[in-house]
């Protein structure tokens, strides 16, 4: 079978390859076989890939990839027993890395059922940036909550993000203040169309840090919700309320976090990372409720998911070029069939 897999450490056109490796015959046990009609393309997929500086000895390639939909294929013997999962199943299965192939086998327990209303192009990259969106709306209303922090502005980096539009929706319809900081004006324009009722402001803009402070009414930030960090949180500094935290899930810019020690210490600022690994570790019925409430922002508001293009798995390198390039409207996936 056909997959783009991970052969060596460095930049990703020569780290990854397409290649045939063998194809799954029957599955393990918790194990299910999928044929994947769309994979994402995530940022954290290529993070992940370009953080490899070896292959583990005696490993020949490693499979990339993390969230694709598909229909299931055959079912191991222990999940036949133990859920609702059967062949031919429209699925979504997420948070491993496996999806840039035709077909993949993965634990049963990473994957879920994709409703038929729901298309490729929203159910292969929902379960991740839901999953992510509601983790890091957790975090901030915890930091809220433990500050008694009943009203002011967060403000979310690299708003024009696929998780950062979800972030927006949560927020307004939390009734939570919230400006959006996009890169440049167009996306700002863009992502006010998919979110409105949320302000948005661009970097690219004149004396944006005024404008930011402007559109805040003077008011510090009480929370960030940050894919961006970098030097970007240097300059967001003085804007940001003494004891908030800033909950950082990204870093589209490479550079080293812009706060100092004695921003953090002298002003009890709060620095918070959330993966999204974690997600796994909650309970089923948390996990479940999580699922459907990510299935219902998707049929209500199938906006907030748009998509930019599938690539053939022969055109994987077009596709993370794709990814990269400023100015994208929606997500990129690789159609392998
Ligand atoms: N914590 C987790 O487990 C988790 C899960 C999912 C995603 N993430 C992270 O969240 C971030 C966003 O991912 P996504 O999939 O939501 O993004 P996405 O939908 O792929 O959005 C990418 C957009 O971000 C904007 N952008 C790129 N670099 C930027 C920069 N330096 N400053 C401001 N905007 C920038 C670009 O818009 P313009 O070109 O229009 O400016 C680009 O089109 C990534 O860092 C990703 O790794 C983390």
């Amino acid at each position: 079978l056909k997959a783009v897999v991970q052969v060596g450490a460095g930049e990703l056109t020569s780290s990854l390859v397409l290649r045939d490796i063998p194809t799954p015959e029957a599955p393990a046990g918790g194990n299910v076989i999928i044929d994947v009609d769309l994979a994402a393309v995530h940022h954290g997929d290529l993070f992940r890939a370009r953080k490899v500086a070896s292959l583990p000895p005696g490993t020949a390639y490693l499979t990339r990839g993390s969230e694709a939909v598909g229909r299931i294929r055959a079912i191991g013997r222990d999940v036949a027993h133990s859920s609702d999962l059967r062949v031919g199943q429209r699925v979504t299965a997420f948070l491993a890395p496996y999806a840039w192939a035709e077909h993949v086998e993965c634990p049963a327990a990473l994957v879920f059922p994709a409703p038929d209303d729901i298309p490729d192009t929203i159910a292969a990259q929902l379960f991740v940036n839901a999953a992510t969106a509601f983790m890091v709306l957790r975090a901030i209303r915890e930091s809220l909550e433990a500050r008694s922090v009943t009203d002011g502005v967060v403000l979310l980096t690299g708003a024009s993000t696929a998780v950062a539009r979800l972030l927006a929706h949560l927020l307004r319809e939390a009734g939570v203040e919230t400006i959006g900081l996009t890169r440049s004006e167009a996306a700002a324009v863009r992502t006010g169309r998919l979110v409105p009722g949320v302000r948005y402001v661009a970097q690219e803009s004149v004396d944006w840090l005024s404008a930011l402070e402007r559109a805040a009414g003077g008011r510090a930030f009480v929370a960030l919700g940050d894919c961006v960090s970098g030097a970007l949180l240097t300059q967001l500094s003085p804007l940001i309320a003494n004891g908030a935290t800033v909950v950082t899930y990204g870093g589209l810019d490479p550079h080293p976090v812009g706060l100092t020690g004695l921003d953090l210490a002298s002003r009890g600022l709060e620095l918070r990372g959330i993966p999204v690994f974690p997600w796994l570790d909650m309970t089923a019925a948390e996990k479940q409720a999580d699922i459907s409430a990510a299935l219902a922002l998707a049929r209500a508001h199938p906006a907030l998911f748009p998509a930019a293009g599938a690539y053939r798995l022969e055109d994987w390198r077009e596709a993370i070029v794709a990814v990269e390039t400023p100015g994208r409207e929606g997500f990129v996936f690789l159609k392998p069939r």
